[in-house]
């Protein structure tokens, strides 16, 4: 795959599929203005691959042959303007649990856990056909995404969703072959690599987000999560993209950290990118917080990264590449505070609220 920058869009979930998970004239819109910005590859925000794994109302499905022509309008609108597409594959695992409990379903995990400080919702742990089903359910979306004509399709490893869920030992107590040491708490990840493989070729690109560090004492360390980036690239992943994994208090201890006020405080991913970047064979994307163009030249010059990953600094410039390509190359203007998340969250349209605030002020 190649790409007109290195500029990427990280996954961002935009609350406009319809209710049925089917893309929305709302979305064509956002992507094709994303694209006509400039930007190299967008990432779609999370598709869930099978029911169990959705977690939120307005949330796109990738779990039907039915998505694929709403799919395939949202790639088209995309190529039309000279971007690449991935999409997200997704389950949300014991974070569907409130979504889930609307429905008198209750939500899968690798394991139950008791008194979690951070996860108070309903949840069991699969069995192993359970297990296979969700593997398969994602082998089954990749072949959908590459039939609606996206470019790669990226898996979701990271933060509190399913893969982390597997990853983290504070999770996963399993002691069967689906937890205990770091492989066997990789296994899942293996298992879908290869089932997405079998289904559509070895020459499709198949990314990860992976997230490497838990964003709470006990949790996935760093020592940990550094291995299971590498192990990931050795088994034929094509591209990773870092980030943290479960997460802790927000939003210090989240991937969306706020007050990203001085470039001390900027891409604080970085210093696992580096890290992972220095040992792995495949191309790395540095996400978190990046907003001054100097600094993400410097992390492509210093070899810390293959791709610069952007989220929030679209929601409010989705045409900002375009501006940087141009000569002007001020600060992405995001203020991270964070708003749009929040209303995403109360079942609004993802927009930016810094402007209505600057607005209304
Ligand atoms: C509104 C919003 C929605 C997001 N949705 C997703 C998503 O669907 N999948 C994902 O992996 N990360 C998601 N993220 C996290 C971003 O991709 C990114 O990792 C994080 O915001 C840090 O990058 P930034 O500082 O450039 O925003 C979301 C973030 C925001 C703010």
């Amino acid at each position: 795959m190649e790409l007109r920058n290195r500029f990427v869009r990280s996954a961002t979930y935009d609350g406009c599929a319809d209710r049925t998970g089917h893309v929305s004239e709302e979305q064509i819109k956002i992507f094709a203005e994303l694209a006509h910005g400039g930007v190299g590859l967008i990432v779609t925000g999370i598709a869930y691959v099978h029911h169990s794994g959705q977690n939120l109302p307005f949330q796109n499905s990738i779990a039907t042959d039915d998505c694929i022509p709403g799919l395939r309008r949202l790639t088209g609108a995309v190529h039309d303007r000279g971007a690449k597409i991935a999409v997200q594959l997704f389950h949300a695992g014991r974070e569907a649990a409130r979504f889930l409990k609307g429905k008198n379903e209750q939500a899968i995990a690798p394991s139950f856990v008791h008194n979690d400080p951070y996860f108070t919702g309903e949840h069991r742990f699969m069995t192993e056909d359970e297990i296979w089903d969700m593997i398969r359910a994602f082998g089954d979306a990749a072949k959908r995404a590459r039939d609606a004509e996206f470019d790669a399709v990226q898996l979701h490893g990271a933060h509190n969703f399913l893969l982390s869920q597997f990853l983290s030992p504070s999770t996963n107590h399993r002691d069967d072959h689906w937890g205990g040491t770091l492989e066997k708490r990789l296994r899942f990840h293996r298992e879908v690599y290869r089932d997405i493989r079998s289904k559509i070729g070895e020459d499709y690109p198949v990314l990860i987000k992976v997230g490497v560090q838990d964003g709470f004492p006990g949790g996935l360390h760093f020592s940990e999560g550094n291995l299971a980036a590498q192990f990931l690239a050795q088994w034929g992943f094509d591209s990773l993209e870092i980030s943290q994994g479960l997460r802790g208090k927000p939003y210090e201890g989240t991937e969306f950290r706020t007050k990203i006020n001085t470039l001390d405080r900027e891409a604080y991913f970085r210093h696992w990118c580096k890290e992972i970047k220095s040992q792995a064979n495949v191309p790395v994307m540095m996400v978190g917080g990046l907003r001054t163009f100097e600094l993400m030249e410097e992390v492509v010059q210093k070899d810390e990264a293959d791709f610069i990953s952007l989220s929030r600094p679209f929601i409010r410039e989705p045409g900002i590449i375009n501006e940087w390509k141009g000569g002007d190359r001020h600060r992405a203007t995001c203020i991270s505070c964070n708003k749009c998340l929040e209303a995403l969250r109360k079942g609004e349209a993802l927009r930016c609220i810094q402007e209505k605030t600057e607005e209304n002020s």
